[in-house]
């Protein structure tokens, strides 16, 4: 997959889910109310979750600090920021968030992992996460369990030789390992694709699902049989579960 096509399967893909509004309200509900907001974001994307937290989060104003190895998705999200009241500044690299001694990431009370420590091994991953509580006095990360929705995604990574991806699973053990106290909060999230949904939209939501381009039939009725092997069918949804684990460290 393309930066782009990335992109559009990617937001087909959540716009089907109910994961990422429950992750808001869960990592909201963490953080809590108060005044101010100073928040770093390791694997910040286009800020799609990053955008609804802000938007949602009981705090007055939000400090944001984002780091991305993706330039487009950085740039698009700068612009984002710059037209949003709530927050009062705005700091977002195009860099790696394994590259934990760059000096530019400035301390904030909060380090955000939403769907990205996955993307590390777990050496590289813990390294990560080690230096990111120096500088913040509390994690929270997001993350689904190795499960067979994202065994393609996993298989991606082992390709690219990732050992040991920080799924939920490892993630678990990994910390436990070195003592670092963690709670987990499971979300019960489920993906529900409408039978009526239009073939380009199911084509985007199995490229994601697959991680890479579709190689199946691109007739409706094929492309409507891939995505109901994944899930049960009933009043007129494949519903497919989609959990994710939220960690909260510090
Ligand atoms: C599934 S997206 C999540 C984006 C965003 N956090 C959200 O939830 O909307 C994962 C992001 O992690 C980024 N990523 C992967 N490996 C990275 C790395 N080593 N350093 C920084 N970002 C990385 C990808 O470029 C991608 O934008």
């Amino acid at each position: 997959m393309d930066e782009l096509d990335y992109n559009t399967c990617n937001a087909t893909f959540r716009s089907l889910t109910d994961q990422q509004r429950l992750m808001v309200e869960e990592t909201s509900r963490l953080i809590g109310a108060d005044a101010d907001l100073e928040l770093t974001s390791y694997g910040c994307g286009f800020g799609m979750f990053e955008l609804e937290l802000i938007a949602r989060v009981p705090r007055r104003t939000v400090w944001f600090q984002g780091v991305d190895t993706n330039g487009e998705a950085v740039e698009r999200l700068r612009s984002e920021l710059a037209g949003l009241p709530k927050v009062r500044g705005h700091r977002v690299f195009t860099a790696s968030m394994a590259d934990v001694a760059d000096l530019r990431i400035t301390p904030t009370e909060y380090g955000l992992f939403v769907q990205s420590l996955c993307y590390l091994g777990a050496d590289e991953g813990m390294a990560v996460v080690k230096e990111a509580r120096n500088r913040h006095r509390r994690l929270i990360v997001a993350v689904t369990p190795l499960n067979r929705l994202n065994g393609p995604f996993a298989e991606s990574l082992a390709r690219q030789g990732v050992v040991r991806p920080l799924f939920a699973q490892t993630l678990a053990e990994e910390l436990t390992r070195f003592g670092i106290e963690f709670r987990t909060v499971t979300v019960g999230a489920e993906i529900a694709v409408p039978v009526s949904e239009p073939a380009h939209r199911l084509l985007e939501f199995l490229t994601f699902a697959r991680h890479q381009p579709w190689l199946g039939g691109t007739s409706r009725a094929e492309l409507l049989d891939a995505v109901a092997e994944l899930g049960t069918v009933s009043a007129g949804h494949v519903r497919i579960p989609h959990p994710v684990e939220v960690f909260g460290i510090g």
